[in-house]
């Protein structure tokens, strides 16, 4: 099943290319890696193909209902949130609707048939373990104290609180910038198994398995 194809995409800056005519398809299982030399244009590209940054040319479409998960190289957030409200964040739908359920279960007006509600929709989300989900993927990330202000952080902790964030969606399709650049080798051992890629997948912060513009699957 195709989840995201790119077409004739090309793209420039102050009139220099970065990159033209660059096609290509991702479909469910597979995993790609793209390698190159810093200022070549990588996460543009990834900017394009998540659809933050139109391409001067060429098309990319993601199937319908595909959820994407994207990693950016550096993670940024207006204000002073905290740690919990960024993992919180309310477009997970799976986290609002815990917050839904434990601001009921906390408030001794909550009716019967808000209650109900909110039942279903933990089942319907299976929402039961998302707290634990939360605690083993932060902890394992080292993101260790919930209640920091995301704006105290280094640059390391913010990506490793980002990643958090983005697995914790749930998405079909994860697009990373840069993911182990500040993670130690336990993390990404961590990493590895919980997205069930190759062993050697992210040596380096490059898969040491696959070559410039090859596959692996
Ligand atoms: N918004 C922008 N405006 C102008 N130039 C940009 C912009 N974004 C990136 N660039 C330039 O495009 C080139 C590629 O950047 P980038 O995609 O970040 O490369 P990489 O991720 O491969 O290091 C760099 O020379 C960078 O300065
Ligand atoms: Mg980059």
């Amino acid at each position: 099943m195709n989840y995201l194809s790119a077409e004739s995409l090309a793209k420039s800056f102050n009139d220099r290319w970065l990159f033209k005519d660059i096609t290509l398809g991702i479909s469910q299982g597979d995993k790609m890696a793209l390698v190159g030399e810093n200022g070549t244009g990588k996460s543009t590209l990834l900017k394009i193909l998540i659809g933050q940054l139109s391409a001067d040319q060429g098309v990319v479409s993601v199937r319908d209902g595909i959820k994407l998960g994207y990693l950016v190289q550096q993670p940024q957030v207006a204000g002073h949130l905290t740690i919990n409200e960024i993992i919180f964040d309310k477009n997970n739908k799976v986290a609002s609707v815990v917050k839904d359920y434990e601001a009921c279960i906390h408030d001794a007006h909550t009716s019967a048939e808000r209650m109900q509600h909110v039942l279903e929709l933990m089942e319907e989300f299976k929402a039961w373990d998302y707290d634990a989900k939360v605690q083993t993927i932060t902890s394992k990330l080292g993101v260790l104290n919930l209640d920091q202000r995301f704006d105290e952080l280094s640059g390391g902790q913010r990506k490793r609180v980002f990643l958090a964030q983005m697995l914790l969606a749930e998405p079909d399709l994860i697009i990373m910038d840069e993911p182990t650049n500040h993670l130690d080798l336990e993390a990404i051992e961590w990493l590895e198994t919980y997205l069930g890629w190759p062993a050697d997948y992210f040596a380096d912060g490059y898969p040491r398995s696959v070559l410039p513009g090859q596959r692996c699957k």
